[in-house]
This record gives C-alpha cells, structure tokens and sequence, in this order.
C-alpha cells in the first residue's frame, strides 16, 4: 500500500461527520491532536474512511508493533476466536496463557525461571507489579519519577507525573509514593552536566529522599521506565540505570522496569532495559504485546511472584484471543521485527539528526530502534520550548500524510510499526522536513 496518498482535504466528508458523532457521544476527556478516522491499514500505511493514505509513524501509540493487521496475527486471532473466546484464565486453565506465560520466559531480560499474572492493559500491567512488589516485600513504599508515566487507574496514576492534567481532581492518590527526578542529560533536572546527570539524579534518591523523607528498608520498590516515553521519549545514560540496579540490591527493594512502552522490540533489543546490561526484578509490558489486542503483562523472577491464589486476579486478564495474538506477535518480533527495528531505526534516528542542519529549531534528536524522539526549541544556547511550533509540526504532518504525536512538553516521538521499511522512513523524514519547513517559515 502506497503512503502518503491524499484524495479530500482533510478531514473528508466522511471522517467529519463521525467526528461530529463523536463529539456528541464519546468521552471528552480524550486528546485528539488531529481529525484522523481510521478505516483499515495494512503494514505502516492507515487508510482513513475518505481513502486517505496516511503513513503511520505513531502505531496506535506504539501499539501496533507487526503493522495493522498482519496476517500470521489476524490468523491466529481468527483461528482462537474460532474455538473460545473467554474462559478466564483466574479460574480455569487454557493453553494460549500458558504458552505466553512460557514465550515470557523465553524473552524476559531476567536469567533464571520467571512467571508471569495477566491483565488488559498497561496500567493494569503496573498496578500488578506495584502489588507484587508490596505483598514480596512486606513493605508499602515505592520510589518513582518526575516525568514517569505509568497509567492512568489509581495506583499507577500515584506514580505517573508526566502531564499535571493527568493528576489534577484526582487526589488524594495512594499514599507513600516518592518522586526523584529522571536522568535527562538534554535537560538535567538539578542543573548537572550530562555526565554528572545519573549520579545527581541518584543522588537526590541516596541523600534526600532515603534521609529526609523515608527509610530505605520501607520502600518495596523503584519502578522505572528504560527509556521515558510519555515523558518526552528521554533516554538515560547506562551509569543511570547500572546505579539505580545497584541501589535497589543495596536495601532490599526491588526495581521495577516499565516497558509497556519501550519493550516488545521497539527499541531494536526485545527490552529496552537490555540497552543498559540491568535485569530488573519485576516488568511490565502491554502495547505492542499482542499487536493492538488488549493485553498487559507483570512478569517477575519466580521467586519473587510469591503471592498464594486469590491474592490478585482479573476475569478478562490473559484473554485467550489476546494471547494467541501476542504468542504470534513474539513469533514475529524474535524471526526478524526486533532486527528490523535496530536497523530501521538507526537510520530514522541518522536522518533525523541530519535534519538538524536544516532545521535549528530541532535542539535534541535522541532514541533507540524506532522509538525515536525529536525536541523542539526556541533558541538551542536557552533550549527554551517550542510548545505551540510542536503542535502546529505535528498538525501539518498530518495534513501532509504523516502520523506523529507529541510527547513531553516540546517533543514529537517516532513510534511506527516495526514492519517500517528504510524506504518508508525516507519518506517519514522528507515529510517531517516539509512540516518543520512550513511551520518555521510561518
Ligand atoms: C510507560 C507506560 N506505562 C503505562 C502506560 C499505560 O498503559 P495503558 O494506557 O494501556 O493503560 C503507558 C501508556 O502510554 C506507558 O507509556
């Protein structure tokens, strides 16, 4: 399929007036940056209900990790849906958990025997991890990050800090979460040099908060993301995570990686934390899992998976249709997707720096494999944020047949499907370049 291939102006008549529909019926609390109604796709192409080709480099947010509707997934989902389609894995036993529980195995950065609890999401996926690390632990504090985020139920809402909307006539959250800052060498949180930043950063967590504010054999874990997506897609430097791996082992907590975002082969490894040689303790993985099913995942070392039946469980969790997408999708990220998206994505992230040369308002182009970020400034000595030049960026991508979305404050973040050929992401960046063009022409 052909991208970008545009036939109305946008939005076509068709997607208008779903869009007045919608407006009268769906929830308004969803950010819609762009009036994109979507009607089929194939690989890393969108098809809008006007005709409209679109190439997609946002996947669903970073969901559609084997492209819209690859065959072996849409296969095996039809074959399971075919026999059942529920059975519920708390109280009852089928084998499409069973073989994920065992492909998890199989994949996890973690050496030694794993096991893994089902869910439907990816706050589902952390608020299980956080209960895991508690009930493991005996202790009832957990260490986050500024700029983290990690969902939106309560539990996983007391630790995400991204947007301040996210939070706001929400509280009280869970009690005894405690914020230390992220390691953004582009923009060190404490004013460090970028090689200083890890050892700051930790530093706020060692000689503040484990003095002032809590003790260290009270805190059951530090749940982090590899690489901060909704954040800004910020990439820590390896000390960053090696230290915080050291800490944790230190007092007895456990860490936590969040890789609902970043893992499942995004970042060119099959997790982003094996970037930085640390194994966490606990992980928790949904989005691209089962290429766009519902389906979040705590996996944990075996031993650490402690808890007896009853403890915690959830009817739809592990869904027997998810699973065989996401065994299918595993399949197809281990033959060659998580390859594709270390090569791919090398090149996206050296065509997107070579952009810089063109475009000063880019202060910073940083990623791994196709999870790419892309940061806009006013002026590259003060970094001041280009906040609106963002949105008006991703605006006239989309208008021009490119599917992006914003992340942090200034940022836009390349999350395509892996399926991304090096031809479609020349076409992503000569699409980029004509949206940064106009934008700062205008
Ligand atoms: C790192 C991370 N954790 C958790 C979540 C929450 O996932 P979900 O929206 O499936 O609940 C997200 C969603 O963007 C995420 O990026």
């Amino acid at each position: 399929m052909e991208a970008p291939l545009l036939k109305t102006s946008l939005p076509g008549p068709k997607a208008a007036a779903l869009i007045a529909r919608d407006k009268k019926s769906v929830s308004p609390s969803y950010t819609r940056d762009y009036p994109l109604v979507m009607a089929g796709g194939e690989g890393a192409v969108v098809v809008d209900v006007d005709g409209n080709h679109f190439l997609d480099c946002a996947a669903g947010i970073a969901v559609n990790a084997t492209g819209h509707a690859h065959p072996e997934v849409v296969k095996a989902i039809v074959d399971q849906a075919q026999r059942y389609l529920h059975m519920s894995g708390t109280d009852f036993y089928y084998e499409p958990q069973v073989q994920l529980a065992e492909a998890m195995a199989e994949i996890a950065p973690i050496d030694g025997p794993v096991r893994t609890f089902f869910g439907n999401s990816g706050t589902e996926a952390v608020e299980a991890s956080i209960k895991l690390a508690k009930y493991h632990t005996k202790r009832y504090n957990i260490i986050a990050f500024l700029g983290s985020f990690h969902g939106r139920t309560m539990g996983s809402l007391s630790l995400t800090s991204s947007k301040i909307t996210q939070r706001k006539g929400f509280g009280p959250l869970v009690p005894g979460v405690f914020h230390a800052p992220y390691a953004n060498c582009y923009r060190c949180p404490i004013g460090s040099s970028p090689d200083n930043c890890a050892s700051e950063c930790l530093g706020f967590i060692e000689d503040q908060i484990l003095v002032h504010l809590v003790s260290p054999d009270e805190v059951a874990a530090i749940v982090v993301e590899p690489i901060q997506g909704e954040g800004g897609y910020v990439v820590p430097p390896e000390a960053f995570h090696q230290r915080l791996r050291g800490l944790t082992t230190k007092h007895g907590m456990l860490l936590v990686t969040d890789e609902v975002q970043s893992g499942m082969g995004r970042t060119g490894k099959m997790f982003a934390i094996e970037h930085f040689g640390v194994e966490p303790d606990i992980f928790a993985t949904a989005k691209g899992i089962a290429s766009g099913m519902p389906l979040g995942v705590c996996t944990a070392r075996a031993d650490v998976m402690d808890w007896p039946p009853g403890t915690h469980a959830s009817t739809f969790g592990g869904n027997p249709v998810s699973c065989a997408a996401a065994v299918a999708t595993i399949k197809l990220l281990r033959e060659h997707l998580v390859a594709n998206a270390a090569e791919v994505g090398a090149f996206l992230i050296e065509g997107a720096r070579a952009l810089m040369d063109k475009h000063p308002i880019i202060g910073d182009v940083r990623g791994k494999g196709l999870m790419i970020g892309l940061e806009f400034v006013k002026d590259r000595k003060t970094k001041e944020r280009a906040v609106d030049e963002r949105d008006a960026i991703v605006q006239a991508a989309f208008y021009k047949g490119l599917l992006v979305l914003g992340a942090g404050k200034n940022a836009i973040r390349l999350s395509p499907p892996l399926t991304l050929t090096k031809s479609q992401a020349t076409t992503a960046l000569q699409l980029l370049d004509a949206a940064i063009g106009e934008v700062t022409r205008s």
